[in-house]
């Protein structure tokens, strides 16, 4: 399979900033977003409507989308919402072009990230994505855990397949594959995308989302390009983590991601330079530096 374009979806604003301990003033996010959108960014999760009390990173959701009204239509906003509550406030804002319910293929993190068994959260998302649709929203699915769980350790592929089919049949457009702890390594991320096409999916509807803890995040991109896959999830400067994951650290880099496909021929869209910058004001807020290898060399230079 020849791949001439991948679509980047920027999910540093959230997926980043959730799990970094120091609160990063909504100006700054604020700043960051449109700076990636600059760089050519033209998907962006901003922010996610959980509970305060479980993420307090995320407590400004409603500030940072009022202050992203102006981004150009042509980008597509997305944003995480695990309940009617979450979908509501989303709402709000008037920005949202698309909201993102987030399950997992095991029942340990389920209860641990959103506190309910994944049969709950299937009904609960059933009815934030009927809801959704009918307002006029996309609806993305997440499976976090598709090769491992930091509380059950090895997922099978067959629990994925489930809670992929599940997220599909109630509407969700594309499913973006989580390796939440970022410890798979290629042979797996191939037995999972092979399970998964297996059982009817359409790899044009299936996204990337590794993290990097063990540093095999491109690798794992490189395989899914293989396999056909086009749609990668990637944070600025490799922030974040997951809260309810420990010791698993941020996305992909953004820069990482953009840097192989740029010497791969792939177009993104995205300018590498501009990315990097577009992080160093959240960076210095935070008292860290850029994680991309490839931004540190760039950097260096
Ligand atoms: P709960 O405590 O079971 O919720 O949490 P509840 O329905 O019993 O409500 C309790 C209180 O929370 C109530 O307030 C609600 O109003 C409030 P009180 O009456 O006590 O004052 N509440 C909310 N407030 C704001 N927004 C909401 C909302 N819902 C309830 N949407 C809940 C259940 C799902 C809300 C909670 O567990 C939660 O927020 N979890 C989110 C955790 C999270 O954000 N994790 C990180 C994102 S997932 C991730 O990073 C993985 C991913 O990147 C993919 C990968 O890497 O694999 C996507
Ligand atoms: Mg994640």
């Amino acid at each position: 399979r020849f791949i001439s374009t991948v679509e980047v979806i920027e999910v540093g604003p959230r997926d980043g900033l959730q799990n970094e301990k120091v609160s990063v003033p909504t100006s700054v996010k604020v700043q960051l977003c449109n700076s990636l959108v600059d760089a050519g960014v033209t998907r962006i999760e901003t922010t996610s409507y959980v509970s305060p009390k479980w993420v307090p990173q995320m407590s400004d959701n409603i500030d940072v989308m009022s202050s992203l009204v102006s981004i150009p239509s042509s980008v597509e906003v997305s944003v995480l919402t695990p309940n009617l509550k979450g979908l509501e406030n989303a709402k709000l804002s008037g920005r949202v072009d698309t909201v993102s319910v987030f399950g997992a293929a095991s029942e340990s993190f389920s209860q641990k990230n959103i506190n309910c068994s994944i049969e709950e959260s299937i009904q609960r998302f059933s009815a934030v994505a009927e809801t959704a649709r009918a307002g006029g929203l996309k609806v993305r699915g997440y499976v976090s855990c598709i090769a491992a769980c930091p509380y059950e350790g090895p997922i099978d592929p067959k629990n994925v397949v489930k809670v992929w089919r599940l997220l599909k049949d109630l509407g969700c457009y594309e499913v973006s594959l989580g390796d939440t702890i970022g410890v798979a390594t290629p042979n797996q991320i191939e037995k999972v995308l092979n399970a998964l096409v297996a059982e009817g999916a359409d790899v044009n509807e299936l996204a990337g989302h590794y993290h990097d803890t063990c540093g095999t995040a491109l690798t794992n991109v490189l395989k899914s390009l293989d396999l056909g896959l086009s749609k990668f999830d990637s944070s600025a400067a490799g922030l974040g983590g997951c809260p309810y994951a420990a010791g698993a650290s941020g996305n992909l880099a953004t820069e990482d991601l953009v840097y192989l496909c740029d010497g791969l021929g792939i177009e993104t869209g995205i300018d590498f330079g501009k990315v990097v910058k577009a992080s160093e004001a959240t960076l210095e807020v935070i008292g860290i530096t850029n994680r991309s290898k490839s931004a540190q060399a760039w950097q260096a230079k």
